[in-house]
């Protein structure tokens, strides 16, 4: 049997060592003096395309946390749930095997049922009043109520207000819903708006909606302009109701034990990107929410139902029920707090 020399066996491991070390990442390491030292890997996963405010500032978190850290941190963003989509991230994030994610808030109600607050129907007037509440200690505590899970909010980043689509009818009115099945995100709030209209629902994770909406699964769903068109949900839904009745809004969640562990220079720089970042998402979220809807008008597929004021306001007396039924829940605090963020 051939038998290696002990020369050549100990050249070969070295020749194997050196271009397993070379394969690895593929970029080159940042330099500590002598020493290679391997960058810092920061995995942030998302459902949405890189075509929204999320996925925008992702990327631009990305740019900048690179350039902050000199390299020493690479940052690699996964859109589009192509690492993990809504059932596995939180459990991902919790374990440490991704660093950052970005969910929708209520899809946190498994954690800490409060986050349902964006679900209540009309419960902010606009844009302001949400960064408003963003910035309130009801928001502080809902990020620190976290903590427990090995889990940490660094941010929230808007996407904007909901509207319904479906492919039945157009809503004009809540009698309009009666019958239909829609496609909800998560939790019982969403499930108890779509009761108050008479229309039956499922939560189904945003990476299968599309494929929900085409089979007929569910016959609408409801989500922003920007989401509706990047999801193109116009290939499949015939008509949208503008009613601004619901929020879409992120928590930017590290995994804990992770963040505590960096080096302060480290951790300090990928904050203020996140920081840089958050304000990159707050004007992305006003752009893109125009552009797309502007796009879905102009698109030839959808109907657009705009509502007088007296139509909507039919709306908020049907869907306001679900206040009193979800008071016990969210807290009268927390509900106070956000319509005072939504008040002069
Ligand atoms: C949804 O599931 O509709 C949204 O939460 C997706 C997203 O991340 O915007």
């Amino acid at each position: 049997m051939f038998r290696k020399k002990p020369i050549a066996l100990a050249l070969s491991t070295v020749l194997v060592l050196t271009l397993s070390l070379v394969g690895c990442g593929g970029k080159p390491a940042a330099t500590g003096g002598d020493k290679e030292v391997k960058p810092i890997i920061v995995k942030f996963a998302h459902v949405v395309t890189p075509d929204t405010p999320k996925g925008q500032a992702a990327l631009k978190f990305k740019e900048l946390a690179e350039q902050k850290t000199n390299g020493k941190v690479i940052v690699e963003v996964y859109p589009s749930s192509q690492l993990y989509g809504d059932k596995e991230e939180l459990e991902a994030a919790q374990s440490g095997n991704v660093q950052i994610i970005a969910p929708s808030v209520t899809k946190l109600v498994g954690l800490n049922p409060k986050f349902q607050y964006t679900d209540l129907p009309f419960l902010f007037p606009n844009n302001e009043a949400v960064y408003k509440f963003f910035a309130s200690d009801q928001m502080k505590g809902l990020m620190n109520s976290l903590d427990k899970y090995n889990l940490q909010g660094l941010a929230v980043w808007p996407n904007g207000f909901k509207q319904f689509t479906n492919n039945k009818r157009p809503l004009v009115s809540p009698e309009d819903f009666k019958g239909l099945k829609f496609r909800t995100q998560a939790g019982k709030v969403l499930e108890a708006q779509f009761k108050s209209l008479g229309a039956g629902s499922a939560t189904i994770a945003f990476g299968e909606t599309y494929a929900a909406l085409q089979q007929g699964t569910v016959d609408g769903q409801e989500n922003t302009f920007n989401n509706i068109d990047t999801q193109k949900y116009q290939e499949t839904q015939k008509y949208l109701t503008v009613t601004n009745h619901g929020r879409l809004d992120y928590m930017i969640i590290v995994n804990k034990s992770f963040w505590s562990g960096l080096e302060p220079d480290i951790r300090k720089a990928l904050d203020d990107s996140m920081a840089e970042a958050t304000k990159y998402a707050v004007e992305q979220a006003e752009l893109l929410d125009k552009k797309s809807m502007d796009n879905l008008k102009n698109s030839g597929k959808m109907q657009f139902t705009e509502l007088t004021p007296a139509q909507l306001g039919v709306f908020q007396e049907t869907m306001k029920p679900v206040y009193a039924q979800f008071e016990s829940v969210l807290s009268k605090e927390l509900i106070d707090a956000a319509i005072k963020a939504g008040q002069k």
